[in-house]
């Protein structure tokens, strides 16, 4: 792979970007009715394309054989700055010196925009840069796209305290049910803090856990052991997943999982809203729910 390649995702990706693409242009038509300073602040935000390797195709009576090829298409920072109408800034993060370097050409390519390239943990860059007083006359969208457990709870909640910035989380359901593992006495304390940390509390080991029924016996019936059982599957930690998001955010979608046909999803697709303001929060929902609904057809 060449200097600036980030070859990541597949199926899913597209979908990801599609869905995130297809708000991003009703978010920003909507809010500059009404909002003069509208951005789009993508946390991981990669190198801005991605390089995708497309399958090598049979020939046939009408069409030669395609031997597999690489191709170049955008990522989500690029999408972002193709939207129109324009974002009036757009904030880029990433922790990896090699995508920070190709954000700041593609930064290079748009010098007439307003774009700031940050690097670094999108966790302490999230925290430091949405602190300011300015989110009264200011909208944002912001895009979550960690490869795994990377998004800290108390990141969303400031997020969710601007009252102002929808976001987008890929949220890692896989990473999720991966450390979560069926006995609680199985999960070593680091992982414990892992889920703690992304689901902002510890209370995930008494709601997600009960104990065997019946309990585990000896050779002569006598009880020994109480094992702690995850008593939710895959789609019961979803919904787990999104009634904590509603502890912050005053509006959370039905997530779309990713990718669509795989058993068990490895991704649930998030967009959550802080701004609570009823007609925010339809808006929101009106684009959500059809985007939503017209992927998933
Ligand atoms: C799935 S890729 C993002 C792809 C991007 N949204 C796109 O469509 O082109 C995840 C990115 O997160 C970056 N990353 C990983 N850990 C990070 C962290 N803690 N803070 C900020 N960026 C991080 C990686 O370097 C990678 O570029």
């Amino acid at each position: 792979m060449a200097g600036n390649d980030h070859e990541f995702g597949g199926q899913h990706t597209e979908i990801k970007l599609a869905i995130v693409e297809a708000y991003l242009k009703r978010y920003s038509a909507a809010l500059h009715n009404w909002c003069k300073q509208v951005w789009y602040i993508d946390a991981f935000a990669g190198t801005g394309s991605r390089t995708v390797r497309v399958a090598a195709k049979d020939g046939n009576l009408f069409e030669e054989p395609v031997p597999e090829h690489i191709v170049q298409r955008r990522g989500s920072a690029q999408i972002a700055i193709d939207v129109l109408p324009q974002f009036e800034r757009l904030v880029f993060m990433d922790i990896k010196p090699r995508h920070v370097a190709a954000l700041r050409e593609l930064q290079g390519r748009h010098s007439d925009r307003d774009i700031t390239v940050l690097q670094g943990d999108a966790n302490g860059l999230i925290q430091a840069e949405i602190a300011w007083d300015g989110w009264r006359s200011t909208r944002a969208v912001m895009f979550l796209d960690p490869y795994g457990m990377n998004v800290e709870w108390e990141t969303l909640k400031q997020i969710a305290a601007t009252k102002a910035i929808d976001v987008w989380y890929l949220f890692p359901l896989s990473g999720l049910y991966r450390q979560a593992a069926h006995d609680l006495a199985s999960i070593d304390a680091s992982k414990e803090r892992a889920v703690t940390r992304m689901l902002g509390t510890d209370a995930w080991k008494g709601e997600l856990y009960s104990k065997n029924q019946p309990p585990i016996g000896d050779l002569f019936g006598e009880e020994t052991t109480e094992q702690l059982r995850r008593n939710e599957d895959v789609a019961g930690l979803e919904r787990y997943v999104k009634a904590r998001l509603k502890t912050v955010f005053p509006e959370v979608l039905d997530p779309f999982p990713l990718p669509p046909n795989q058993k068990p999803q490895r991704f649930s697709l998030f967009c959550a809203i802080s701004n609570s303001s009823p007609k925010a929060i339809s808006l929101a929902r009106s684009f959500g729910r059809d985007i939503l609904k017209s992927t998933s057809q």
